[in-house]
């Protein structure tokens, strides 16, 4: 499918798919929503309440990397280690990435190289990225992850039920409640009432949560047994 880089409403590049009318973050701003959707009600709620040094993640859709990007940078403020896998069948070109403009807009030194190195690192195999940002790129489908309690957060970021119904079913929130540990949390932009319902068949105990601009809502499902 036809991909193109746009820029979003806070400067932040990311990548739309014409055929779709989709894009890999929201046309409102692609790193507002990042850092609202996965770091302030994700990442930062997790560290505070289960007090963990080092932590596992999971990203459904790996993408331009945006995510783990703004993982690292909060993770790294608050001097926690995270291991990464993102999991992403279709990945990014290199002269997609080389048009993508986060590092210019996060104006942070460091972060040029950290988004060079997530890209260029291999694809299957663990790599440590700095001493505290593991990562595992692992270029698969969604419905052929089948680990068992191996992570404490997952980043639930799928294209939108609209044009990928079948990746926010619940035999994928199954995946998920299965590779979470116990009191781990998925967070996803998404808040249709029939997603929160398969998070709920499945046993996920789901809040609705204020959304990042341009979205009123969100969810965030946490495994509780
Ligand atoms: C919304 S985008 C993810 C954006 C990404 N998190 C980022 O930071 O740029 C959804 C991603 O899922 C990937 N994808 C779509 N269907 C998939 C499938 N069935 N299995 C694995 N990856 C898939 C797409 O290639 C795309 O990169």
């Amino acid at each position: 499918m036809k991909r193109e880089i746009i820029i979003t409403g806070d400067g932040s590049s990311t990548i739309h798919i014409p055929e779709w009318n989709e894009q890999y973050h929201s046309k409102h701003g692609a790193l507002q929503e990042a850092k609202h959707v996965f770091i302030k009600t994700g990442l930062i709620p997790y560290i505070s309440s289960s007090h963990k040094t080092e932590i596992s993640i999971l990203e459904i859709g790996f993408g331009t990397g945006l995510n783990a990007l703004v993982t690292w940078e909060e993770a790294s403020a608050q001097n926690t280690v995270v291991k990464y896998t993102g999991v992403e069948a279709y990945p990014v070109a290199q002269e997609e990435v080389d048009k993508l403009n986060f590092v210019e807009v996060l104006e942070d030194s460091e972060a040029e190289n950290f988004f060079k190195n997530i890209h260029s690192s291999e694809w299957e195999n663990e790599v440590e990225i700095t001493p505290s940002f593991k990562l595992i790129k692992q270029q698969k489908f969604f419905q052929d992850i089948d680990d068992d309690q191996l992570y404490d957060l997952i980043y639930f970021d799928a294209f939108g039920a609209r044009v990928q119904p079948e990746l926010w079913s619940v035999e994928i929130f199954k995946k998920m409640f299965n590779a979470l540990k116990n009191n781990g949390i998925l967070v996803t932009y998404a808040a249709k009432g029939s997603v929160r319902r398969a998070m709920l068949e499945v046993g996920f105990g789901v809040e609705r949560l204020p959304g990042p601009p341009g979205k009123r809502e969100m969810l965030r499902a946490t495994k509780i047994i």
